[in-house]
């Protein structure tokens, strides 16, 4: 099982954390994994040129998102983390995400029944987690993807914390946090051992 995660945060900071430790979670587990941040890359904007429509040959931008694509394309499974910025994903993880449209009008199929979930963290404790991740799950449902959420007692709709805006060391205090990531995790395996069956 190939997993690729993203950090949509631009600092090593509580999402960084959260990702790679479901990362590690999963290479205990059996998966291969992959990691890529959005901290201190060159992300350019989708100008909506069309040159990915017209030529079918990837972003006519040539930037640090190339190695996503090749990630994107090589998972079986993709995890999506965000911090929340005014109750939603962060822009640099929105531009990622826009920026798919490019493999995406080459190969419409490209994604198709990948396996998505999302952890989302906020400093506040109702700050916007669980619009965050119905924007990760809505991007995962317009490409094809299988999103998953981790179930009702728990999880719910996905991994979502509340880090007091303390970084890292926020996102360890935060127990329930972990819990919701751990069982989020645990169905995500599931839905991929069926699915690559
Ligand atoms: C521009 C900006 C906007 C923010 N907006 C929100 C928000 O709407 N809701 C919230 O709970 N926290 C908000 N925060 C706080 C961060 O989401 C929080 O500190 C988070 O844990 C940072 O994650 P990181 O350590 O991975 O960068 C905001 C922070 C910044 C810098």
């Amino acid at each position: 099982m190939k997993i690729f995660g993203i950090s949509g945060s631009p600092r090593l900071q509580g999402t960084h954390y959260g990702v790679n430790y479901a990362l590690e979670y999963l290479k205990e587990r059996d998966c291969e994994v992959r990691y890529f941040s959005v901290a201190r890359k060159e992300i350019k904007f989708c100008m909506h040129c069309d040159y990915c429509i017209r030529k079918k040959e990837g972003c006519i931008h040539k930037d640090d998102l190339n190695e996503v694509y090749d990630n994107l394309i090589w998972a079986d499974g993709i995890i999506i983390g965000s911090p929340m910025y005014q109750g939603n994903i962060t822009g640099q993880l929105k531009t990622l995400m826009d920026r798919c449209r490019a493999i995406v009008a080459k190969d419409p199929k490209i994604l198709k029944n990948k396996v998505g979930m999302g952890i989302t963290i906020g400093g506040d404790r109702n700050g916007g987690q669980e619009i965050g991740l119905r924007t990760i799950h809505d991007f995962y449902m317009i490409n094809e993807m299988i999103p998953i959420g981790g179930g009702s007692f728990g999880a719910n709709l996905g991994a979502t914390f509340w880090s007091k805006d303390k970084g890292k060391e926020g996102i360890m205090e935060d127990k329930e946090g972990l819990r919701s990531l751990k069982k989020t995790l645990n169905r995500f395996l599931e839905v991929i051992k069926n699915n690559i069956k």
